[in-house]
């Protein structure tokens, strides 16, 4: 007799990692089951720059457009101010996420998806409906214990806290993603390497309408360069739109070596007064809180049939805006990889790849969100006078002089606001990710790739096999355009070819693999009339295998002779992933 689940994954944490992965579930027909400590979503802004890889998993699981509808536009993201106070002397503005006329065009380019700005109390409902809608269910107020794992299931121990009644939940695989405290990751003796709280900031949320000082330079960040918010490593205040332009947080640096700051409400309220600059505008203060800068990852994500992610195995401060971001893909690259194991599809050996293939970014994210705070250094070089009674002041009446040390001090804020791209206008770091594994085939004579552009600042699209498949615009029967990531994906593995490759269309018929399909370029649905595809698929009219995940499983350069060499050739290709 087959032994019965009570779900076939329980997936412990329902932030942005733990709530995609069920969405991601459920649409792929999977039974999903999710627990979370608290009795409800997020109820602080936290992460909100949402990039467009994220926007990609959102377009695929199909609540594009319900997040488009709660977000701040992305134009409102980023014409952003270094100023002495938001009412005060601008020192310098940085055109940030894309926005700039320089780069809006490579963004453009790079994806079907735009960037936008939505608190993770806007984006958890969304995920949360749309998942409990394909079926998955959610249990609050539970508390997740322990578990024990065998070679058919994990046994998962909870505490429901409202009654404290322990109760036990059976399921095929169970996903940690349960945040930066990870109880998951210690119980599996996980290593975490690097170093925890190394700075910390106190963050206020609190209303106040300061349209007249931002809408006519729309951005979600605003740098305050202030003595009263100069400590630490941004050594800048920070005022952040959480609802344009009525609620906000004000964000400052304080001495973790002095324990604990300074939050009381006058101090506080203080301090934001100073940030705004307006002696007229009364903020009113919702909450105070701190938070610490992590710096620390996990190498190996997973144990059997217990697999981790987001916060979990990746804690870095929100420099770059990457953590809600990379939770989003971790949950994406599990996903399809479980429900093909659990529909028989695929076996345990896929589940390996997560790890392989994710920890790598994981590792790249900490280390980035950590450098762009670093890299802030010849900013302030440029603001302040170290040695001086009144650093800050006395740099900022240096860098409006009009002699020659004001004249250095603008010079070298060149370069120091251009350092400052690899944090703002980072679509390289955002859209360059390559995975190597097993559940990717690498060409057979694959040389290393060799960037164009600066790989931090600039996307490469390539077909090269553990890449994300390159987006151009096709058009439809109807006219319409479509991108390559809207015919490839959801669920399926595609074989994307041309009309060259009929034969491989007929290898995919013959095959009739419940999770395989092929699309024809060029064919009435899917018309490379700007001739982009041609530009850019790096292979001929042939064959480029593309995983649920969009990202590129195998390719081969030219059209084989026949159907039958074309249908040993996939079978072979989809035998090895
Ligand atoms: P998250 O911490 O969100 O969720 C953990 C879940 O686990 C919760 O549901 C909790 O209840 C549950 N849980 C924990 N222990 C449990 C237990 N024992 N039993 C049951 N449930 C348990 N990112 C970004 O991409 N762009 C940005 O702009 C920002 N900005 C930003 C600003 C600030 C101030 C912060 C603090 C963070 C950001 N981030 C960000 C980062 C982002 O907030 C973070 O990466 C994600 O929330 C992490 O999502 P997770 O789902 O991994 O964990």
């Amino acid at each position: 007799m087959s032994e019965r689940f009570d779900t076939d994954v329980l997936v412990v944490g329902s932030g942005p990692t733990g709530a995609t992965t069920a969405l991601a579930l459920a649409t792929y027909g999977i039974r999903v089951q999710i627990v979370s400590l608290w009795n409800w979503l997020a109820h602080t802004p936290r992460a909100h720059i949402t990039n467009q890889r994220a926007m990609e998993v959102y377009r695929d699981l199909g609540i594009e457009e319900q997040v488009h509808e709660q977000a701040t536009p992305w134009e409102f993201m980023g014409d952003t101010p270094y100023a002495t106070s938001l009412a005060g002397e601008e020192l310098v503005r940085q055109r940030c996420w894309g926005t700039g006329d320089k780069r809006k065009s490579d963004y453009l380019v790079a994806s079907p998806c735009g960037l936008v700005d939505l608190i993770q109390p806007k984006i958890e409902p969304i995920l949360l409906k749309n998942a409990s809608e394909r079926g998955a269910t959610f249990t609050f107020n539970t508390e997740y214990l322990r578990h024990d794992q065998d070679d058919t299931g994990v046994t998962v121990f909870l505490r429901e806290r409202l009654s404290g009644r322990e109760y036990s939940v059976r399921a095929r695989f169970l996903v940690g993603a349960d945040g930066a405290r990870s109880k998951i990751v210690d119980e599996l003796e996980l290593r975490v390497t690097g170093e925890l709280a190394r700075a910390g900031t106190v963050y206020t949320i609190f209303d106040a309408d300061l349209a007249q000082y931002v809408e006519h330079r729309p951005s979600i960040l605003n740098w305050i360069v202030n003595p009263n918010t100069s400590f630490g490593e941004i050594g800048m205040g920070l005022l952040r739109a959480v609802n344009p332009w009525t609620r906000w947080i004000a964000g400052w640096g304080f001495d973790l070596s002095k324990g604990e700051p300074n939050q009381s409400p006058e101090f506080v309220k203080q301090q934001i007064k100073t940030m705004i600059g307006d002696p007229d505008i009364e903020p009113e203060i919702i909450e105070t809180s701190l938070w610490y800068v992590n710096q620390a990852y996990v190498p190996q994500w997973s144990v059997g049939r217990v697999f981790c992610g987001g916060d979990a195995v990746h804690r870095h401060p929100p420099s770059s805006g990457l953590g809600l971001n990379t939770c989003v893909q971790d949950a994406h690259n599990l996903a399809w990889k479980l429900a093909y194991v659990i529909h028989g599809f695929a076996g345990l050996e896929l589940l390996e790849s997560y790890s392989v293939e994710r920890s790598p970014v994981g590792k790249q994210i900490v280390e980035r969100a950590n450098l762009s705070r670093a890299e802030y250094a010849p900013l302030h070089a440029c603001l302040r006078v170290d040695g001086a009674s009144q650093p800050v002041a006395e740099g900022i009446r240096r860098f409006r002089d009009p002699g020659p040390e004001g004249q250095a001090a603008r010079a070298a804020m060149l370069d120091a606001i251009r350092l400052k791209d690899t944090e703002f206008n980072a679509l390289g770091v955002e859209l360059n990710q390559r995975y190597e594994s097993t559940a990717v085939i690498a060409d057979e004579d694959l040389k290393p790739e060799k960037f164009s552009k600066d790989p931090v600042l600039y996307h490469q699209a390539t077909t090269r096999p553990g890449a994300k498949i390159p987006h151009v615009w096709l058009v439809d029967k109807g006219g319409q355009k479509v991108s390559t990531l809207d015919i490839t994906g959801k669920g399926m593995f595609t074989l994307v070819t041309g009309l060259g490759g009929q034969c491989w269309s007929e290898a995919v018929n013959a095959l009739d693999f419940p999770y395989l399909k092929s699309v024809m370029i060029d064919s009435a649905g899917a018309r490379d009339l700007y001739c982009d595809w041609q530009e850019l698929r790096e292979i001929e009219e042939s064959g480029a295998l593309v995983r649920p995940d969009g990202v590129v499983a195998w390719r081969h350069q030219s059209a084989p002779s026949d159907a039958c060499e074309a249908e040993n050739l996939l079978a072979s290709a989809l035998g090895r992933i």
